[in-house]
This record gives C-alpha cells, structure tokens and sequence, in this order.
C-alpha cells in the first residue's frame, strides 16, 4: 500500500493521522473510490468532479482545487506501480480543537491510499448476490444528502451489518417513502424485457460512477433504460437486477428477502452490460494515463 499524506507518498504503515482531525472525531470530510484499469485512471474526472461538489456541499476548499488532487491521485497510483489498483483519495476537515464546529479547523487534509484491488469473492459473483431490505432506512437530503459521498457512512454501515446477521450478502435500503434507494455502497439496475431501470438519486442513491457507465452502455447497446423511482416489487417482477460500484463493478442479484428473481445470475442482459463495462475500462479516452 502507498499513501500520500502531508506532500509526500510513504508505505501504508508510515502513514499516520492526528487524533484530533475532525475526519476521525466527526467523520467530517469526503472521500472517492477509484478503479485503476490497465495503467489509466478509470473516470478520474468524474470521481474529481463529484467530489469537488461534495466540498462544495460541506463547505471544504480543496486545498489547491481539483488540479492538486489530480496529480495526487496520479503521483500515488505511479508510486504503486501496479497497471491495477483501488484509489482511496480523502478530503478530510483537518485538524481543530475538540468540538464538532468546523471553522476551528484551519486547513482540510487529504490522503491518497492505493492498494491492491479486494475483489468479491469469484464464488460469490458467480452465483449471484441475496439481497434483504433492510430496516434501516436512507436518510432524506435534508437529513444527510446521500448524494454526499461524506465520511459518515455509519447508514451504510449499518444496513450492511443487519444484512449479515440475516444471513444475506448485501442490503437494499429503502428511503422514508419506501421506494428502493440503492444497496450499501453499490447502485441498483432492475432488467425487465429488456429495459434497465435504476433509481433517481432523488430517491437516495449515489450518483453512481459505474451507475452512469453503464447507462451509457445501455444506450450504446440499444436496451432502453431509465432512471425512476422503484419499489421492491419491481425487484420482485424482475426478469434480472444488478448492483454496480467502483469495487462492486457489475453484480447480479439472485435473490431479494429469500424469492429468487426470475433469471438464473447473470442473466442475459446483466451479461451483456457486464462484457461492455470490461472493454470500457480499456477505452483510452475514458481513463487518465499514469
Ligand atoms: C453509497 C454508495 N452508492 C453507490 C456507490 C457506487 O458508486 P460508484 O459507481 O461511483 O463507485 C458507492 C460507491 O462507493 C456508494 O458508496
């Protein structure tokens, strides 16, 4: 593991924090995940602008704007030398006294860490994830905007825990209306005849980076797709449905509260997505060169 951190990039195990950055005592800051695919950065772009949004919302300068974390993110992932790796890139509120008030922080910190990629285990992608809606419910946008991608994952955390314990590999989670957000840290796509639908972010979902891949692909490859709102029955009525996320990538779901949807994981659309998003990855003009 590499890790910039205070202008310079060290091994994982050298990379230390103050216990009084507001990242860790209030989990007051931002973070990305990023795919490194064949040595380019996967959208980095995208993943710069949404965070760069984020800052905005929690009323974080970046410290040196986007530019800087461009070439944090690239100097990092060189340093790591692998042609495939995960980004970890964190904007965190920085360094104050006790105390959750964030203009007694002088400076926001930022941490780039680049690791090996953790894949789901291939068992598992091979026969689909079971999903159980969970109790825990998205917060609504004037609770904390999901669309957010803060350090305060505690929602997600915690659906992903009730999961477990019910035995299952993943949670959905709903919002306070009851209609479907996304999974723990991944987007929801269901198929049925042939048309892809996913949440709007509206409803409590990410603005996916994966999630707008792969409804570009759908357009490329001529299945109609939508975003709208979606409630379990559609899970339900499913011919196939499908997470997507930076690490997740394209996973089928077999199941959802114990009824098996109609296709045997994956089915054939989810198959065809998945094979457009593995030649995607190795577009020139869709990833940054190290
Ligand atoms: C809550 C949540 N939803 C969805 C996603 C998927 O987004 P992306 O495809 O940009 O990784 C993530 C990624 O970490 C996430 O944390």
């Amino acid at each position: 593991m590499k890790v910039w951190i205070d202008g310079k990039v060290v091994e994982g195990a050298e990379a230390k924090i103050p216990v009084n950055d507001h990242g860790l005592l209030y989990g007051d800051g931002l973070f990305e995940g990023i795919r490194v695919y064949g040595g380019r950065v996967f959208r980095l772009d995208l993943h710069l602008s949404r965070l760069a949004a984020g800052a905005r919302a929690l009323g974080i300068a970046l410290p040196g704007g986007v530019g800087a974390l461009r070439a944090i993110v690239l100097e990092t992932a060189r340093a790591f030398g692998a042609s495939e790796a995960y980004v970890r890139l964190l904007v965190t509120r920085g360094e104050g006294p006790l105390g959750v008030d964030p203009t007694t922080c002088p400076s926001p910190r930022i941490l780039c860490i680049v690791d090996a990629i953790r894949l789901y285990p291939a068992e598992q992608l091979a026969r689909g994830l079971d999903l159980v809606t969970v109790s825990l419910r998205r917060p609504p946008a004037d609770v904390l905007d999901p669309r957010v991608k803060s350090l305060n994952y505690l929602n997600s955390v915690l659906a992903k825990l009730e999961a477990k314990r019910r035995g299952a590999d993943e949670a959905l989670i709903l919002n306070l209306e009851g209609r479907v957000a996304e999974a723990s840290v991944a987007n929801v796509f269901v198929v049925r005849d042939g048309r892809l639908a996913t949440p709007p972010p509206a409803d409590g979902a990410l603005e996916g980076i994966t999630r707008r891949s792969v409804l570009e692909l759908a357009a490329r490859l001529g299945f109609p797709a939508e975003e709208r709102s979606l409630g379990r029955a559609d899970l339900f009525a499913a011919d196939e449905a499908f997470l997507t996320g930076t690490g997740a990538r394209i996973v089928a779901i077999r199941s959802l509260d114990q009824a098996e949807l109609a296709s045997k994981p994956p089915g054939p659309v989810t198959r065809s997505i998945d094979a457009a998003f593995s030649e995607l990855v190795k577009e020139p003009a869709m990833g940054t060169a190290l």
